[in-house]
């Protein structure tokens, strides 16, 4: 593997992972390659131990069968690195409701500490169902698990709340338990490389920079489009639908990431500040503008019948009004973007997978030396330097020059997107993760959004699989007088 400049320039780091959910999903699909990445990057060397704890009742041994076993599936490297790897990593069998299983936990990582010499930092990882984030939080308070000369770190997976009313309850848990600059809530988004490189490339082409405003911009697009349907995840995903699951996390960061003022700040409270205010500026929708604003779809059969629609789905209710398409306009009431539609869109069982950010100028960018309706993507799955387009064609292969990536932005392989988030936990950089300010104001503007839906019946199924989701999708943009660059 190539290590990316980050990476070689990282020095060992000293922690103890405690791993809430460690039999679990995520922990074998994520993490587990993610802390072995940077284990073999020197990141992750000696000084460091893992526990995973959950119900089942596993052995050390047993564990570290399954990290190895889980591995192999990411990793071609010789058994034996991952076998040194995985005697980092230990099991603790334990309820998140039974206080007594804590004091065994905190024996335990009190010993480790000191076999590792882990320094007394702790990373306290909830890869857990969302119902138990306040419980393991108040436990690890009230049990006395947090050291005192280390860090005590927690993170916490999305979904952070359903609502704003579930989403401020808790936090009001976790925040009983933990300060908020201890606290790192994931969207795996600002992990990725292209969402990262987003204020470097705004700050480091000036020209770009001067056109992305409301004089020169006619439309921004995002999409994030995936090809499958909810495969396994029927029952979640009966209690998310594609406007929490994607628009109100995912979506919101990357539009935060474009629209941000001030690129260049440096410091995360800087760039922080300037995302909240950005969301606290979302023109709020009344439940009319709901209606001409915002497109629900779900997925029907596909042509040939070979697809299953939504509805036939496991654990998906014959009747279901979940949404696995969203498609909408969001306004900012803010100098630089007023009038600027910003149209989103994510969707199951579109035509293929895309994860893109589509800038539309206008003519009088020609001011600026820009050819007019000039196009600008940026790809956010980077597979190379051809990630940013003008025109649909790579930048560095167009006769416009206005914009490319800074130098050392220049893509490199290796930085996975959770290895990336986990070196951020371990410096103590949290401006890759969503804070509470921003939280609210975007779901205040999601809960406009799914009061309306759920007080009026949903015309479902409306889009066939395989196809670009529902025809009033196509309306939104038309009758703005814009089109969808993806298309
Ligand atoms: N999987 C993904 O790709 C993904 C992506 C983004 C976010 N997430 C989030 O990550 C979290 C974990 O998801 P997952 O997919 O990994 O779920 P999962 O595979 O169902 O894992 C859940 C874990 O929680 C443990 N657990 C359940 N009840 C427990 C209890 N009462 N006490 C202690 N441990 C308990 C389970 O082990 P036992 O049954 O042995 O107790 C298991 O280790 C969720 O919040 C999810 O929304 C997951």
């Amino acid at each position: 593997m190539m290590l990316s400049k980050e990476f070689k320039m990282v020095k060992e780091k000293s922690a103890n992972f405690i791993i809430f959910g460690g039999s679990g999903d995520l922990a074998h699909r994520k993490l587990y390659p993610s802390l072995f990445r940077l284990y073999k990057a020197g990141y992750l060397k000696d000084h460091f131990a893992v526990i995973g704890t959950a119900r089942r009742p596993w052995s050390d041994d047993y564990f570290r069968e399954t990290i190895v076993a889980s591995l192999k599936e990411y990793f071609t490297d010789d058994e034996k690195i991952m076998s040194e790897f995985a005697k980092h990593f230990f099991y603790q069998s334990h309820d998140v409701n039974d206080s007594a299983h804590y004091i065994a936990l905190k024996n335990l990582a009190a010993k480790l500490n000191d076999q590792f010499e882990a320094e007394n930092n702790r990373v306290y990882y909830m890869a857990i169902a969302p119902k138990f984030f306040g419980v393991v939080a108040e436990h690890i308070n009230s049990e006395g698990l947090k050291t005192k000369d280390g860090y005590n770190r927690l993170v916490i997976e999305k979904p952070f709340g359903r609502d704003l009313d579930s989403a401020c309850e808790l936090n009001g848990n976790i925040a009983k338990a933990f300060p908020e600059d201890d606290i790192y809530r994931i969207d795996h988004y600002l992990g990725k490389e292209m969402i990262q490189d987003i204020p470097n490339i705004r700050a480091n082409n000036p020209k770009f920079e001067e056109a992305l405003n409301n004089k020169y911009v006619s439309n921004i697009q995002v999409t994030l489009a995936e090809s499958l349907g909810v495969e396994d995840r029927g029952g979640y995903y009966e209690t998310s639908g594609v406007l929490r699951d994607m628009i109100q996390n995912h979506i919101m960061q990357i539009v935060g990431a474009i629209a941000s003022d001030d690129p260049a700040a440096k410091r995360a409270k800087d760039i922080h500040k300037n995302k909240t205010d950005l969301f606290a500026s979302l023109k709020n929708l009344t439940p009319e503008q709901v209606d001409t604003n915002f497109v629900r779809g779900q997925y029907d059969i596909d042509e040939s019948g070979t697809e299953k629609a939504y509805r036939q789905e496991d654990n998906v209710a014959e009747d279901s009004e979940i949404e696995t398409y969203t498609a909408g306009k969001i306004e900012f009431d803010t100098e630089r973007w007023d009038g600027v539609p910003f149209y989103v869109r994510s969707g199951k069982r579109m035509p293929n997978k895309a994860s893109r950010i589509d800038i539309v100028f206008n003519d009088k960018v020609a001011e600026l030396g820009i050819n007019a309706n000039t196009v600008v993507t940026l790809l956010i799955e980077r597979t190379n330097n051809q990630s940013i387009l003008i025109n649909g064609v790579n930048y560095a292969e167009s006769a416009q020059d206005f914009i490319k990536f800074p130098e050392e932005a220049e893509f490199t392989t290796g930085r996975e997107a959770y290895a990336s988030l986990i070196i951020d936990i371990l410096s103590g950089n949290r401006v890759h993760f969503t804070l509470w300010d921003e939280l609210r104001s975007t779901w205040k503007y999601i809960d406009s959004i799914r009061e309306r839906w759920d007080s009026q019946k949903a015309d479902f199924p409306n889009y066939m699989s395989g196809t670009m989701g529902p025809d009033a999708s196509e309306m939104l943009l038309e009758r703005d007088g814009n089109s969808w660059i993806w298309d």
